[in-house]
């Protein structure tokens, strides 16, 4: 077996730390905000450069100022006391253990959390996360770059299952689905409905049916929630593990 990148204590910490995630995510009605941040940390990675990534960066202030992480600071300001409570922990796992609470707590499907990612104050320049404005080139542009596939960006955009955008945030307005703080596959089924009164749809999420290769995966999740599950699950660690080698 590979050696563990981190000692008992850490894993002890991590687990008490699990927790408190539980309790702190449910008592406030947070996953969705949550989940997003993980993602914005982890989605900067450069597979090429191998620059950005799960590295707790996002809570410099210049990357913490891009416009795609507008309103993440409530995420971040709510983390803060489980950082002073288990201060051990870096917070490029706090963050990514957030994230894998959040889905869980909300009903969504277990996802392995492997600890030990170390935390930079380097940020990457704005403009590694995707416009929520464009379309299938674009997206393949985007997640091709964090190193991901055409699954695992659909699989992945079912997160929008999850939350609301807000206006005075994004400029978008609404829920993806009419249960928000459950995880399950309603995000492709409403997908595959077309326009609904008062559920949102932005332009990257109807760009998922404009391509065979992306709607392939949108009709099969729409029709086989446990098929999102498992896919989720596995496209959400690679996501969390972006710019970090697991032992
Ligand atoms: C919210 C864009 C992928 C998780 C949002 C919002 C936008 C957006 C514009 C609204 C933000 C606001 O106004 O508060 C995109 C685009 C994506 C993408 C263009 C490209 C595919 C993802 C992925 C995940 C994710 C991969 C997680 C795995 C979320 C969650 C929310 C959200 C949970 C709700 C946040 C809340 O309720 O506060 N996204 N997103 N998104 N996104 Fe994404």
């Amino acid at each position: 077996m590979a050696t563990p990148i981190v000692d008992a204590e850490y894993l002890k910490e991590i687990d008490k730390a699990r927790r408190d995630l539980r309790a702190l995510i449910s008592s406030k009605n947070c996953a969705p905000i949550m989940l997003r941040l993980a993602w914005h940390d982890a989605g900067t990675y450069d597979v090429n450069t191998k620059t950005g990534g799960a590295n707790g960066s996002i809570r410099n202030d210049e990357e913490l100022k891009h416009s795609a992480n507008s309103g993440l600071k409530i995420a971040i300001d709510l983390l803060e006391p489980v950082k002073k409570r288990h201060p051990k922990i870096t917070y490029a796992d706090l963050y990514q253990l957030a994230g894998v609470v959040a889905v869980e707590v909300t009903g969504g499907p277990t996802i392995e959390f492997v600890p030990g990612r170390k935390d930079s104050k380097v940020s990457p320049n704005e403009g590694r996360l995707p416009d929520a404005k464009k379309g299938v080139q674009h997206l393949r542009d985007i997640f091709y770059r964090m190193g991901l596939s055409d699954k695992d960006i659909v699989a992945l955009s079912g997160a929008h299952t999850l939350g609301r955008a807000h206006p005075e945030r994004s400029g978008f307005e609404g829920a993806w689905t009419s249960e928000p703080l459950k995880f399950d596959n309603n995000y492709f089924v409403e997908l595959l409905k077309g326009e609904a009164e008062g559920l949102l749809k932005l332009p990257t999420d109807k760009a998922l049916l404009d391509d065979p290769e992306f709607r392939k995966y949108v009709e099969l999740y729409a029709k086989d929630e446990d098929a999102f599950f498992r896919d989720y699950a596995a496209s959400h660690k690679k996501l969390s593990e972006l710019g970090f080698t697991p032992s």
